[in-house]
């Protein structure tokens, strides 16, 4: 916690995050963390191999109010204390959105408290500021997540796009890959989890986008599902034993080796001196220490919040709300929709 960076003159502000399969409420005063609570239905989906909106949207629907009042209770606060409703408005799918979106409302509604719709891309990367205090500017941010990879630069509290996937996100790379092995869903924890007893020098895998110019700030991820399909099916072919871990540690290292190098090239490129990672593949920890080593080689501080801040979660989103309290922007209309696409470089509704 990060007592010094607010007082009790700060805003309190009641973040709801349900862009995918996590009902998240969090609660945040200034930029000091005062609770964070979490439902999710991630065990209903797991037999499908994937998050199905709808059953999403019910579980979010059912989770609302209780997990509002256990974030109450944690912050002991009453729901009167809330200064400003925050909720995620996009980008994430539509109808799980739509529920946290119509719960902000009414909760604004019925306190007569503004109500601000922000971006879920974005709260990703504010969220660090709950861990490490105010991020300097320029500041490099690299977001990866079961939807979204993407590189993005922070200036004068704005966000701008430098690059993204062209096809697959980070998270959904190791997803696919995870159901490729036999591991459960969701992939990217299973494979940081089994690794650790394999060899990430045993199968090069390849690195897509690596030297062409053009894609110096893009990503993408496909070709390598498609790489660790082949390389599985001349395995059985050949009649050779095929070692889980050492493929999810070379698939692991060929991930965070792509995602560092050029987070760290975007960085000095863009003349920051500052890198945060944030999103739920921010929680691997090859990716965490291989982006601690360059980023020291290259003479760049990097920012990570812990593993539990990167995945969803309701803090990020108050951490977000309490950023755009503090810039001073105007509530967003209480008719504002969810959007499914909401792009980066809008951080409010
Ligand atoms: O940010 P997030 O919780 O939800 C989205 O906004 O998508 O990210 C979820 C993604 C999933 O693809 C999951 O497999 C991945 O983050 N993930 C990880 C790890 N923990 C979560 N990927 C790699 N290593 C991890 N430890
Ligand atoms: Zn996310």
């Amino acid at each position: 916690m990060n007592l010094a960076s607010s007082t009790s003159h700060d805003p309190i502000i009641l973040g709801i995050e349900t862009s995918c399969d996590e009902t998240g409420v969090g609660i945040v005063q200034g930029r000091t963390l005062l609770a964070n609570h979490l439902a999710s239905s991630v065990d209903e989906h797991a037999r499908f191999g994937g998050v199905v909106p709808e059953v999403a949207s019910r579980a979010h629907l059912e989770a609302m109010v209780p997990t509002i009042q256990q974030a109450c209770h944690s912050a002991g606060i009453s729901v009167t204390d809330i200064d400003a409703v925050a909720v995620t408005a996009g980008p994430g799918l539509v109808g799980a959105l739509i529920v946290g979106v119509a719960s902000a409302k009414a909760l604004g509604l019925a306190l007569a408290k503004p109500v601000y719709g922000v971006n879920h891309l974005a709260a990703h990367v504010l969220v660090d500021e709950l861990e490490h205090g105010p991020l300097p500017e320029p500041v490099v941010g690299l977001l990866v997540s079961g939807g979204h990879s993407s590189l993005i630069r922070v200036s004068d509290g704005s966000f701008e796009s430098l690059g993204s996937t062209l096809d697959d996100a980070a998270g959904e790379a190791f997803d696919k890959i995870a159901r490729l092995l036999g591991l459960p869903f969701p992939g990217g924890p299973e494979i940081d989890r089994v690794a650790v007893e394999g060899d990430p020098q045993a199968i090069d895998f390849p690195r897509a986008l690596s030297v062409d110019p053009a894609h110096a700030f893009n990503f993408s991820f496909s070709g390598l599902k498609t790489a660790v399909a082949r390389w599985i099916k001349e395995q059985q072919m050949l009649g050779n034993n095929i070692s889980v871990p050492d493929v999810a540690a070379s698939v692991q290292e060929a991930i965070a080796d792509i995602l560092t190098r050029k987070a760290v090239a975007a960085t000095m490129e863009f003349g920051a001196a500052h890198l945060v990672i944030g999103g739920g593949v921010a929680a691997n920890s090859r990716l965490r220490a291989l982006a601690e080593e360059r980023c020291a080689a290259a003479g760049i501080s990097v920012r990570i919040p812990r593993p539990g801040l990167c995945t969803d979660n309701g803090a990020m989103v108050a951490a977000l709300g309490s950023h755009v309290v503090r810039l001073g922007a105007p509530a967003s209309p209480l008719d504002f929709p969810a959007s499914s696409t909401m792009p980066i470089a809008q951080i409010l509704r």
